[in-house]
């Protein structure tokens, strides 16, 4: 039986809306959700080693869930770290509570539980399936998402949009993306090869939008 995507999507969405941080702006995990599920059906694609599918797909639904608990009083910096437990813990309760089988919610949770362990960070052997969620999850973070996001910030922090520009300009992928140096974070050849693209892209709108900030009356 196929997983009910759309339904589990709906129940994430909800729970992000009643956070402080995670319905809108620079953090709006219901956009970054749905682009780590479609950038997962892209990897899957390419795979050619056999995958389960539903489980990764499912996962990308919920691998972030767990932020919707952090205690934003505190900075969320120093919580992030307990996203991906808290996350296994949530997707546990509401799988169990759609009535999926026990095997399937292990296998998800899972996924959630260790996407943030990721080469460079965390030893450990990957499964084809924490792999592709894993790279997924890099990846949909990135060309012109990564090129938005700054300027979603920028709103927040009362950044004008020409300092924004310039902020990109010389900071590039800072923004939770992923800098060519920094491959080595990637799983998967075909990930890699899409990374370059991806920034090749945001690079080249960066670099219209920089042009786009230069006049005479600034200088
Ligand atoms: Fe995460
Ligand atoms: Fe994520």
């Amino acid at each position: 039986m196929q997983p009910d995507y759309k339904k589990l999507y709906e129940i994430v969405c909800d729970l992000y809306s009643d956070t402080k941080h995670f319905y809108y702006g620079q953090w709006d995990e219901t956009f970054y959700t749905l682009r780590v599920f479609e950038t997962s059906k892209m990897l899957i694609k390419r795979s050619r080693v056999k995958i389960e599918e539903d489980i990764i797909l499912t996962a990308a639904i919920f691998h972030d869930i767990g932020k919707t608990k952090l205690d934003t009083e505190k900075k969320i910096e120093e919580m992030w770290d307990k996203h991906p437990n808290y996350g296994a813990e949530i997707t546990r309760k509401i799988l169990r509570e759609q009535g999926y089988s026990n095997g399937f919610v292990e296998k998800v949770v899972f996924l959630v539980k260790h996407h943030d362990n990721r080469p460079g960070k965390v030893e450990m052997i990957r499964s084809n399936e924490l792999k592709i969620l894993q790279d997924a999850d890099l990846l949909a973070d990135m060309g012109i998402a990564s090129f938005v996001r700054p300027f979603l910030y920028s709103g927040k922090n009362k950044r004008r949009t020409i300092e924004n520009v310039n902020y990109i300009k010389t900071t590039r992928s800072n923004d939770g993306g992923i800098s060519k140096e920094n491959l080595y974070r990637l799983n998967l050849k075909a990930s890699k090869r899409m990374a370059v693209k991806l920034i090749k892209e945001s690079d080249k709108l960066n670099d219209k939008i920089f042009k786009m900030t230069q006049s005479e009356l600034l200088e």
